[in-house]
């Protein structure tokens, strides 16, 4: 029995040892920045502070690299995540974005965090500190409401 575990323990350690060769790339593209939201939109400290704190990790290209992000297997699922979430919307790169795309997001950035679903559970199971407070939803949807009533000319 004992003999059995003792292979599994090494097993296992071989595995992870090889996974750690399988590097996901995990870099923050250059910002240029002309094309960030801030210079896009009005962007008050308040509703900056509340993006840099719960957003901007998976939302920017200023992604703060934990050391457990050059661990595999997180690394796999940190990448994944960012890679997404900048797919879908990236502030650093809000120029990118036609009016139409720009009202979209804004109407959904209020939308999902009403709905308590960003952040993502699994980035607030670690960063307890992202989380919404009901303030926090409350300022960012004024805020969306506003610019997007900006973009409308309203
Ligand atoms: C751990 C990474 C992570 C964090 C932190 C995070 N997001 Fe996301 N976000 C994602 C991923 C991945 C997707 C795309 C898949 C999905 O919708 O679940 C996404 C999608 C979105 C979308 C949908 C965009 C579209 O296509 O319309 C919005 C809006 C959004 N996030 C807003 C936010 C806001 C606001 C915050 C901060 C309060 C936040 N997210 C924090 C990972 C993250």
């Amino acid at each position: 029995m004992r003999k059995i575990l003792k292979w599994v323990v090494v097993a296992f350690a071989v595995a992870f040892v090889c996974a750690q060769f399988y590097r996901p790339a995990m870099t923050n593209a250059a910002v240029d920045p002309s094309r960030t939201v801030e210079a896009r939109l009005r962007v008050t400290p308040e509703v900056q502070s509340i993006l840099k704190r719960s957003c901007n990790d998976c939302h920017t290209n200023q992604t703060r690299f934990p050391w457990y992000s050059k661990v595999a297997p997180a690394s796999w699922l940190l990448a994944q995540d960012i890679r997404e979430g900048r797919d879908h919307l990236n502030f650093s790169d809000w120029a990118s974005y036609d009016e139409e795309e720009q009202d979209l997001l804004l109407q959904n950035i209020c939308r999902i965090t009403k709905r308590g679903a960003m952040p993502l559970g699994n980035y607030l199971y670690i960063h307890h500190d992202a989380k919404l407070a009901e303030a926090d939803v409350t300022t960012l949807c004024n805020w969306t409401n506003a610019e997007r009533d900006r973009l409308n000319g309203k």
